[in-house]
C-alpha cells in the first residue's frame, strides 16, 4: 500500500512510519526534520522536507509523491503543533501557527491528494485529533488555540467523511489521551502518561488498516484514563 503520514520526525509519527515500512508498505512522510528518518535507511520510507504551515511547501509535496505513486491508500494527519499558555497571552501569530498545522494543512492537504484518493480502491483518511477537542472531555487551561482546533479537526473530519463517502474515500478521527512524546513533555513536564508512542503508534496502525470497513465520519476518543 501507499500511505501519507504528516509529521513523522519524531513521537508518534515516528513509529507509525516505521511500522508500516517494516511491512513493506510504501510510506510517504512530510515533516520538516528528515534527518532521523534518513538515519533509518529504509527503502520504503521516503522522506519530503515539508513545512506544513507554507501552502507552496504542501503543493510541492504533493508534486513528489504524483510523480512517484498514482494511489494513495492511507493517509494519516498526524502532524500537530502545541501551545500551553494562558489564553490572554495568546497572540494572532501563535494562534494562526497552531490552526494552521492542526487544521489548515490536514484541509488543503487532502484537498491536493484528491486526484490519487480511492482510485484503486478505498481511500482511508485519519485524522489524529486530542481527547482535549473531544466533546465533554475533560479540557486543560492553556489550551485553547490547540483545544479548540482539535475541535476543529473532528468537525472537519465529519464534514469531508459527508462529503467524500461517492469517492470512495473514508475519513475517521481518533482523538488521542496522553503519549509519552516530547510534545506531551514539553508542554506538560511533569506529567506521566499511559502509553508510550508506539503502544499508540500500534493501535493507529491497526486502525488506519482496517478501520475504514467499519467506521466513517467517526470520532473515536482513545484514551483508557480521560473521561
Ligand atoms: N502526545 C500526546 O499526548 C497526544 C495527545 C493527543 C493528541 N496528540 C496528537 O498526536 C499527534 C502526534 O503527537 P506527538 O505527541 O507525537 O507530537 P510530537 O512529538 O511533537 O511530533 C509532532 C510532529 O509534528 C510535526 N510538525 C510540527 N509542525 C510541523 C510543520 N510545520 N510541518 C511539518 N510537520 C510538523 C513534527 O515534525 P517536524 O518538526 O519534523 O516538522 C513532529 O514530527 C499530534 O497531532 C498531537 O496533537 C498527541
Amino acid at each position: 500500500m501507499n500511505i501519507v503520514i504528516t509529521g513523522a520526525s519524531r513521537g508518534i509519527g515516528f513509529e507509525t512510519a516505521q511500522l508500516f515500512a517494516k511491512q513493506n508498505h510504501q510510506v510517504f512522510c512530510l515533516t520538516r526534520h528528515t534527518k532521523p528518518l534518513e538515519d533509518l535507511k529504509h527503502q520504503h520510507i521516503h522522506v519530503i522536507a515539508t513545512d506544513l504551515s507554507n501552502t507552496d511547501s504542501i503543493h510541492q509535496a504533493v508534486s513528489q509523491i504524483l510523480a512517484k505513486v498514482s494511489h494513495i491508500d492511507i493517509v494519516i494527519h498526524n502532524a500537530g503543533s502545541l501551545i500551553n499558555k494562558p489564553f490572554e497571552n495568546i497572540s494572532y501569530q501563535e494562534l494562526e501557527m497552531v490552526y494552521k498545522i492542526n487544521v489548515f494543512a490536514p484541509y488543503f492537504l487532502t484537498q491536493q491528494l484528491l486526484p490519487v484518493l480511492g482510485q484503486a480502491s478505498k481511500t482511508h483518511i485519519v485524522t489524529i485529533s486530542s481527547m482535549g477537542g473531544f466533546q465533554g472531555a475533560a479540557k486543560f487551561p492553556g489550551l485553547t488555540a490547540y483545544s479548540s482546533s482539535k475541535s476543529a479537526l473532528v468537525g472537519l473530519t465529519e464534514i469531508l467523511a459527508e462529503e467524500l463517502k461517492e469517492k470512495n474515500i473514508s475519513v475517521n478521527c481518533l482523538a488521542l489521551g496522553a503519549v509519552q512524546t516530547e510534545m506531551l513533555a514539553e508542554a506538560f513536564p511533569n506529567y506521566k502518561a499511559p502509553l508510550t508512542p508506539i503502544e499508540m503508534a500500534t493501535y493507529i496502525y491497526d486502525f488506519a488498516l482496517h478501520g475504514a470497513k467499519y467506521f466513517n465520519g467517526k470520532i473515536l476518543p482513545v484514551s483508557s484514563t480521560t473521561p
